[in-house]
């Protein structure tokens, strides 16, 4: 049996849940000894699930990195704006990194953890987890194969659905930049960097245009009180009325009704139009409690732990005063609703980025078009599809094709291959393309200068920012 790689967790929330998680699942790949986390519930379930000892137990990430060495890896996983400071520290204590994106919220930081990643030549792996999707990754072997010829446009669409726009960056954690980061940078470096993947060479010129034009005060309808359970006038048509979100599920239901599975189809049917039904069903069969009360996002935002009270009754009293249940129209939300991004690479391709929050349904579409071949690709919710159609022969052909996935793996499964790859790279020191902080960071230059081009309405050139890099 192969000896785990030792972790140490900062920041127990969703992504650092994820992440230990796969250490359950693998204990001969990971195994974490340590966690930072300062909510009580969240720190002491890691540490239950992990076996760790009282004496690794930390309330913040600076006592954990106040011991001496406790692992090889440190995991950081805390919010946009505590990246920076327990990156730099973990790093001079010599730790290897593995960092959720983005970097940090500044490009002087980001800046900063290039530098001491290269001056104690430590590993730094950033979380862009579609790398390492199935999906992502056939497009890019499609592209490296040539099947395509010379790639001369890509045009990539990160379609937010309504429902996670509004939750993530209206109500949520990522709608202030001032508070986490520009949606460009919280979103899309995910899709920057696949775009810089693709084309493998660097941005030479970027410009953008983009707003916050829907979420707004001026849209609330008249009479709306700022939380929707205050007896708003039109609950019964909103389509972000709180409860809808929250209690009634109306995402999940969406979501799975588009899936080919009957069996789930018939399942959210049931949580829909017979919910008094699935009720007394649920006491006679207690697996059906999780689908009559869902504990599962966008409803574990609302909690600080899963073994709280998910009925409605409770749900309906946090949304009372937890921003999940504000008016979405007066939100404390400054992030754009809508983006357009257009770029041009020093090889001469361009490529264009759009970023909305009304989708039908969440996901990626792209197309890329090449001298020989154009690529068609579907990464969504329901399902995932590329498609390459031949421009000699005028042939089109199906590639790849995955249904909608039901079992919870998040990314399109990017997450738990983003680990191996990650644990592959510590255990041979053969540093990828992700665990080398220059390319990682590429994206976020790239994010911020999509943020400096679309504020101050001007095309910039990308030199003054690979300048910056190139002085570090
Ligand atoms: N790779 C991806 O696709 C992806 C997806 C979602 C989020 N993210 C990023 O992952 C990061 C975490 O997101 P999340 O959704 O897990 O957030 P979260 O809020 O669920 O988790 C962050 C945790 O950090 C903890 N924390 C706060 N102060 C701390 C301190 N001083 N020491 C230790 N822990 C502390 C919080 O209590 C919280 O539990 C964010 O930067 C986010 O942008 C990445």
């Amino acid at each position: 049996m192969n000896t785990p790689i030792k972790a140490v967790l900062m920041g127990a929330g969703n992504r650092g849940m994820t992440y230990g998680s796969y250490a359950l699942e693998y204990p001969n790949k990971l195994k974490f000894v340590a966690v930072a986390e300062p909510i009580k519930r969240r720190r002491e379930k890691f540490a239950q699930l992990h076996h760790i000892s009282k004496d690794n137990i930390f309330d913040d990430w600076e006592e954990l990195l106040a011991q001496n060495k406790l692992a090889d890896v440190a995991v950081i996983c805390t919010q946009d704006q505590m990246h920076t400071r327990p990156t730099l520290s973990a790093l001079e204590k010599g730790y290897e990194i593995l960092l959720e994106k983005p970097m940090a919220h500044t490009l002087e930081d980001c800046l900063k953890i290039v530098k001491k990643v290269e001056e104690t030549g430590r590993i730094l792996g950033v979380c862009h987890v579609l790398r390492y999707t199935d999906f992502f990754n056939k497009v890019n072997e499609i592209i490296e194969s040539g099947r395509l010829g010379k790639i001369m446009n890509i045009t990539h669409r990160e379609n937010v659905a309504w429902y996670h726009y509004s939750h993530s960056y209206v109500r949520g954690e990522w709608a202030n930049r001032e508070k986490s980061s520009p949606m460009i940078l919280a979103k899309c470096c995910h899709d920057l960097d696949l775009l810089y993947w693709f084309v493998k060479d660097l941005p030479a010129k970027i410009c953008s245009t983009g707003s916050l034009s829907y979420f707004i005060e001026e849209n609330a309808p008249e009479g709306a009180p700022k939380y929707c359970v205050e007896g708003c006038p039109i609950e019964e048509s909103c389509l972000y009325y709180a409860p809808r979100i929250y209690i009634d599920i109306e995402p999940i239901i969406q979501i799975v009704q588009r899936s080919n599975k009957r069996f789930y189809k018939f399942l959210m049917k049931l949580r829909k139009d017979h919910v008094k039904f699935l009720t007394y069903l649920s006491k006679i069969i207690p697996p059906l409690k999780r689908l009559r009360y869902w504990r599962d996002w966008p409803v574990n935002y609302l909690y600080e732990d899963e073994e709280e009270d998910y009925s409605d009754e409770i749900k309906r009293r946090i949304l009372k005063s937890s921003p999940y249940g504000k008016c979405v129209y007066q939100s404390d939300n400054n992030v754009v609703d809508h983006q357009l991004v257009q770029i041009e690479f020093s090889n001469g391709l361009t490529a264009n980025l759009t970023m909305h929050g009304f989708s039908e349904s969440e996901g990626r579409t792209l197309r890329i078009d090449g001298t020989k071949g154009t690529l068609k690709g579907e990464f969504m919710s329901y399902g995932e599809n590329i498609t390459i159609f031949d421009h000699y022969t005028g042939k089109e052909e199906i590639v790849f094709q995955k249904e909608l996935d039901v079992s919870g793996a998040q990314h399109g499964g990017g997450d738990y291959k983003l680990l191996d790859a990650f644990i592959k790279t510590l255990t041979t020191r053969e540093t990828a393309s992700l665990t080398n902080a220059r390319e990682a960071i590429e994206s976020h230059i790239m994010a911020f200068a999509v943020d400096e081009a679309r504020l101050q309405q001007k095309m910039v050139n990308m030199d003054i920012y690979h300048k910056k890099l190139n002085d570090i």
